[in-house]
């Protein structure tokens, strides 16, 4: 197999003297979905923060595209190619639609390019185009992760990290969402995410990790987790 484009290596982290990643690894290749799952509280999203400069990392490395980036600045992380959709669907609730995209496109400086990168994502997401001049906090849940999503493609991004891009949303927008997912994956993009719907995560996944306080737990294709009695009965609610 090709290098991965993203590599974590025995990670560690604490918040303050509470420690809750104890050496979790994990791999992305280049045009895969990869989801994290595990129950509330073990560790998917800082595993996402050690990766992005959000958290410090005590032990380990995160090597991106060849470079070690353990501990890199956040501010750096989205000049590299990875962008990051926060959990909660966070945007500029006074600002416009297109406005929010913009902001997605802080580090090009060319205005000709950043409105090439809008368009591209009012091409990928209709609904957002139709909403472009209306602000962003009149928009439905689903079409404000619409937004973040969009919003992190901006910088044409060769890793798209996702915190929980489907909680708190309506079935018609989880499935939409997801879609949408698959969408970008068919374009060649790199996903990582975390997801407590598990299964629906598992479905497109290439690989999954299950975590379990703070420790690889089980790692294999979508298809194998969701296919193994032990997942099932511990991270599918034994369905
Ligand atoms: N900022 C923080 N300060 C202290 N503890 C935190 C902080 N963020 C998360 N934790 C703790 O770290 C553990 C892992 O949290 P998190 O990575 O958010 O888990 P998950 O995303 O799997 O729900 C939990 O016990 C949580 O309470
Ligand atoms: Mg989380």
């Amino acid at each position: 197999m090709t290098e991965p484009l993203l590599s974590i290596r025995d990670l560690e982290v604490s918040y303050g003297a509470v420690q809750v990643l104890f050496g979790v690894n994990l791999e992305v290749h280049q045009g895969e979905i990869v989801s994290i799952i595990g129950p509330n509280g073990a560790g998917k999203s800082t595993v996402i923060k050690a990766v992005i400069g959000l958290v410090p990392a005590q032990r380990g490395s995160v090597v991106f595209d060849g470079l070690d980036i353990t501990n890199s600045p956040a501010h750096v992380i989205p000049s590299l190619g990875v962008t990051y959709v926060p959990q909660g669907r966070i945007v500029f609730a006074q600002m416009t639609v297109a406005d929010n995209l913009e902001m997605g496109a802080f580090l090009q400086r060319d205005p000709r390019k950043r409105r090439e990168a809008v368009q591209a994502v009012f091409e990928q997401f209709p609904r957002l185009h139709e909403r472009r001049h209306q602000p962003a906090g009149k928009l439905s849940g689903g079409e404000q992760q619409m937004l973040a999503i969009g919003r992190a493609l901006m910088l044409n991004p060769r890793l798209v990290i996702l915190d929980e891009p489907s909680l708190g949303l309506s079935p018609k927008y989880v499935d939409l969402i997801f879609d949408q997912l698959l969408a970008l994956k068919s374009q060649g993009r790199t996903l990582l995410m975390v997801e407590q719907n598990a299964a629906r995560a598992l479905e497109l996944s290439d690989r999954g990790y299950a975590l379990e306080l703070g420790h690889n737990r089980f790692t294999g294709s979508g298809a194998d987790l969701l296919a193994n009695p032990d997942v099932r009965r511990m991270y599918l609610g034994g369905a």
